[in-house]
């Protein structure tokens, strides 16, 4: 598992924003997606292209195009629907696929609850989008979803990690092609499971406590 930790400062900032509790829900969402597109940046920095030929006004040229099949965008709901729009500004012509994870209460494994995606992802770049890497659980959870599909090359955006996290999804994804860009790595996971000093509940954050 290869892993990016943006290193900018706009984005040190918007982080910092984001994690005081005092902003508000419509700047927490806006920024979201401003730091999501930051993110992508980095998170496309392999996307597959392949040259073409065309015509500028003055002659003819070479230049790329996204390679197909296109790539597939997933957030997990809910949280990572705040990230869609940020991740799709980037990637216009990307599909979009969702898959639903909520832990189960008694197991305390994550299960899947809604599921929109192609049945056949071989040879497609998948880009996750989860805002928080706390277990890694659902993360792992997800994307083990997506390799049963044929997926070989998966990339998660998120905007926090914990340690512990990181760790667990090193383990749950060894030897696989999966690479992790984060907005930063924080210092642990409290016993409720919160990132510390993280941000809260990103879902709540962006859609309220329903
Ligand atoms: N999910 C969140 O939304 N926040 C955390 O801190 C951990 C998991």
């Amino acid at each position: 598992m290869r892993v990016f930790v943006a290193d900018h400062p706009l984005i040190t900032h918007k982080l910092t924003v984001l994690r005081d509790k005092t902003t508000a829900q419509p700047t927490f969402r806006a920024l979201t997606e401003e730091l999501v597109t930051l993110l992508a940046y980095e998170a496309t920095r392999e996307v597959a292209i392949e040259e073409i030929t065309f015509e500028t006004p003055v002659c003819e040229t070479q230049g790329v195009q996204l390679a197909r099949p296109l790539p597939l965008v997933v957030p997990i709901l809910r949280a990572g629907l705040g990230m869609l729009e940020g991740m799709v500004k980037l990637l216009p012509t990307a599909e979009v696929g969702f898959l639903g994870m909520v832990r189960d209460e008694t197991t305390f494994q994550p299960v899947t609850y809604a599921e929109r995606l192609p049945d056949d992802l071989s040879g497609r770049q998948c880009f996750v989008l989860d805002p928080m890497l706390a277990t890694g659980g659902s993360l792992a959870a997800a994307i083990q979803f997506l390799f049963d599909r044929g997926a070989d090359n998966i990339t998660a955006v998120c905007i926090l990690a914990a340690p512990e996290g990181l760790e667990a999804l090193e383990k749950a994804t060894e030897g696989r092609n999966v690479t992790i860009v984060l907005g930063a790595v924080d210092e642990r996971l409290n016993e409720q499971g919160y990132i510390v000093p993280g941000l809260g509940d990103a879902g709540d954050r962006l859609y309220g406590t329903i």
